[in-house]
């Protein structure tokens, strides 16, 4: 078998920092957090900005040159996103770097294989793909899908908890004419090996605060507020948290999830799961028997004022998390308790 060796570079941060390597295929925000390097990031699909560093010393490529979180002035001043950005010598970079910031379980790239789908909606699809053994993640969080022919990664949350088991399953939605969902939809095959790289993100289930959970999601965000609501069901340490799972779809045929909580225990009781439509059409007018409107807006009218005394998560489309963040900065809800992954 052939054998590709991968040069490796020296990324040092400026003033005296913490040093790591960072391999010519890798980019500098991951391979810092493979080192146990903090550094702040959110989407590492170059979308939000929060992984900007200045360039000091050396030459990186990106992976992404159009990536819109990065502007003229950032250019100007040689600022790059850490998350696009693959070095072609050794660096020394301007950072924040912090503690905060490090991964509990340091991510991973590797093979993995479709183990398994199948549809839960008419463009939403539950995907478990096998991976060599178990990787530990939180819940909540996400990893990095390299697929055949699509150029970058894109992120999907993981949707199960990790528990030992080898697999990590996602609930994708298909986006139109989109380049990744079109590759896992409509070619990708049992037994395809794709790579993934995780886990990543930081709006993971916070298992020592002991206020109830208020969970948020829209479309294709059901993934980590399933998986949160899972890992509470699995914590014991957690027994007596509400969790109230709101789920925003635009019609009738976008609702599923209901079963996921139904499976855990308490559902009822301690598991709660408030759906909602915005865009029924005269069929759904007529059939369904729930609520309807924004998701933001079923979450407030059911919580109300204890708003400010839960821990929210929350993930979806770009407009859901701008319209949840505007009414939990209403609500006057701490950004402490806030724990979100915008959907770039
Ligand atoms: C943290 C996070 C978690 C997510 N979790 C889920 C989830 O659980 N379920 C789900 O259905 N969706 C999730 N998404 C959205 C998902 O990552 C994709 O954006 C979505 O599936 C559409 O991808 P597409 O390739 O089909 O569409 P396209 O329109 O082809 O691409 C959409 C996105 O891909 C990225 N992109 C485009 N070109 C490049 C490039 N050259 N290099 C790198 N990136 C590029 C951009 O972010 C762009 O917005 C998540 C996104 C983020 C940021
Ligand atoms: S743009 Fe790099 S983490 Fe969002």
């Amino acid at each position: 078998m052939e054998t590709i060796i991968v040069a490796t570079f020296n990324i040092a941060l400026a003033d005296g920092g913490a040093q790591f390597p960072c391999a010519a295929d890798d980019t500098i925000l991951r391979a810092a957090l493979r080192a146990g390097v903090g550094l702040p990031y959110e989407c590492n699909a170059g979308g939000c900005g929060t992984c900007k560093i200045e360039l000091v010393a050396g030459d990186v490529a990106s992976n992404w040159p159009g990536a819109p979180a990065l502007g003229e002035r950032d250019v100007a001043r040689r600022r790059v996103l850490g998350c696009q950005s693959r070095p072609l010598s050794d660096c020394t970079v301007k950072a924040r770097a912090g503690a905060q910031y490090a991964q509990a379980s340091v991510p991973r790239r590797v093979r993995a294989t479709l183990a398994a789908s199948r549809e839960l909606t008419h463009d939403l699809r539950e995907f478990r793909f096998a991976l060599p053994e178990p990787i530990d993640f939180k819940p909540g969080q996400y990893a990095l899908l390299y697929l055949p022919g699509v150029d970058g990664p894109r992120a999907y949350s993981m949707s199960d908890i990790a528990q030992g088991q080898s697999s990590w399953d996602f609930l994708i939605k298909r986006s139109a004419g989109g380049a990744a969902t079109s590759v896992l939809f409509d070619s990708l095959r049992k037994g395809d090996e794709v790579t993934i790289d995780g886990p990543y993100g930081m709006a993971y289930l916070r298992t020592d605060v002991d206020r109830d959970i208020v969970c948020i999601a829209g479309g294709s965000g059901l993934a980590p507020v399933v998986s949160i609501a899972r890992g509470v069901a699995a914590n014991p340490a957690m027994d007596g948290i509400k969790v109230h799972l709101f789920y925003g779809g635009r019609g009738v045929r976008d609702i599923c999830g209901e079963d996921m909580l139904r499976a855990l225990p308490g559902f009822g009781q301690r598991f709660h799961f408030h759906p909602i439509i915005s865009t029924p059409d005269e069929a759904d007018q007529k059939s369904w028997r729930g609520r309807f409107g924004f998701v933001h807006q079923l979450a407030l009218e059911t919580i109300g004022v204890a708003m400010a005394s839960h821990e929210i998560y929350f993930a979806g489309p770009p407009p859901m998390a701008q319209a949840v963040q505007r009414m939990l900065f209403e609500e006057k809800v701490p950004g402490a308790q806030v724990h979100f992954d915008a959907f770039y």
